[in-house]
């Protein structure tokens, strides 16, 4: 007597159009966020920075040491330019950027999202961000003043690091899903701020700008941000 393995009642073809429509989702949960914030008509407000930015430099040509490798001419301000007037504009902007995101994130209305530290960092060619986080804080934020091409993109990486350690083979040259990116990169925009978690690992890639002189500078002012009770 011999037993026949019957074949599959329904093709396998027709199993995978009855699960599609409404039958197969995915949803997302524990995000990342990473929000944008184009300032409008910025080039006055860059034009003011960088000469304030410059002129803060000469005054401190030393800096301060934190993800800058000065040794390759990377110069990284005191923290505290959220106090100095020159600044004030820019601070406006993070203010209502902070408040908008508070109403998207649904935050108590009795707090705000407040400066703790400020700070700008010079990248001439040559130089780069290694990468760090900004304990301490809630949200960190880069606002691009001055970005020639090449300057270097800013570099977020998963920061499920037991994720980072999964194996995975994907179509070979073909854009992968955006929920499978280990990591993800901006390029620098003038006028342009990103806010992101005080948590997210990042890091600058070098700057290869072959603009000549101080064009060819990548200048930036960033900030943390930590929620604070309204006076
Ligand atoms: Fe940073």
């Amino acid at each position: 007597m011999t037993h026949e393995t019957p074949g599959p009642a329904v093709p396998d073809r027709e199993l995978t159009a009855e699960l599609s429509g409404d039958t197969f989702r995915v949803d997302q949960y524990f995000p990342t966020l990473i929000f944008s914030v184009k300032v409008p008509d910025s080039a006055l407000l860059n034009a003011r920075l960088v000469e304030a930015i410059y002129a803060q430099r000469e005054h401190d040509r030393t800096g301060i040491r934190k993800s800058n490798f000065p040794e390759l001419g990377g110069w990284h301000s005191h923290v505290r330019l959220h106090r100095d007037s020159r600044f004030g504009d820019l601070v406006r902007y993070v203010d209502a950027a902070s408040d908008m995101m508070c109403g998207e994130l649904g935050y108590h209305r009795s707090y705000r999202l407040r400066i703790g530290t400020m700070w700008s960092i010079i990248n001439p060619p040559g130089s780069l961000n290694r990468a760090h986080i900004h304990p301490g804080c809630l949200w960190s934020g880069v606002y691009y003043v001055q970005a020639p091409g090449n300057s270097g993109s800013i570099e977020f990486t998963d920061p499920r690091t037991q994720n980072l350690m999964s194996s995975v083979a994907y179509i070979p040259n073909a854009r992968r899903p955006r929920m499978c990116w280990r990591k993800v990169q901006y390029k620098p925009v003038a006028g342009r701020m990103l806010i992101f978690p005080s948590w997210l690992y990042h890091g600058v890639n070098p700057n290869r700008s072959r603009a000549r002189g101080k064009a060819a500078d990548r200048i930036i002012v960033s900030f943390n941000l930590s929620q604070k009770k309204r006076k």
